[in-house]
């Protein structure tokens, strides 16, 4: 079966939303296969946003996800990559459609409540940083 990182935010979990998201997430049929909570350090934030480090905002993007806990799941579902990028709405919570995490949850761009892989690649990547092989 398909999997994917599910990343519930410090700014979820610090607003007590960390239960309803992932009881959400698995009405909308995932299976979560692994869960942990754990506050990053900054080596592993850097390493699993690698890919925006040259980007202004690196420092604030790793700043925000190091700040306090996040849960950290593998969710298992078919096409699990896209559609969980599906449910999580719009990077942009404002700009999320109706009924998406980010929409009901995320509070701004950098306060967006989840991550999701945004490929099969990056899923397999990112599974392997948090929860090893
Ligand atoms: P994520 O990786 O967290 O699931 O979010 P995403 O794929 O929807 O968005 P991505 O482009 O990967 O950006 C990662 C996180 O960086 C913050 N961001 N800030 N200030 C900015 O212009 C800006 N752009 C992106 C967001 O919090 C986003 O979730
Ligand atoms: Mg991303």
């Amino acid at each position: 079966m398909e999997k994917t990182l599910l990343i519930v935010k410090p700014d979820a979990v610090e607003a007590s939303l960390a239960g309803s998201i992932l009881a959400a997430i698995e009405s909308a049929g995932f299976r979560i296969s692994a869960l942990e909570m754990r506050e990053l350090d900054h080596e592993i934030a850097a390493e699993h946003y690698a890919e925006h480090s040259e980007r202004p905002f690196f420092g604030e993007l790793v700043e925000f996800i190091t700040r306090s806990p996040v849960v950290l799941a593998r969710l298992e579902a078919p096409d699990c990559v896209a559609a969980f990028r599906q449910l999580a709405g719009a990077t942009n919570p404002e700009d999320a459609e109706e009924g998406t995490l980010r929409k009901r949850f995320g509070t701004s761009l950098q306060e967006n409540a989840v991550h999701g892989s945004d490929s099969l690649q990056s899923a397999n990547r990112e599974l392997a940083l948090f929860f090893g092989k």
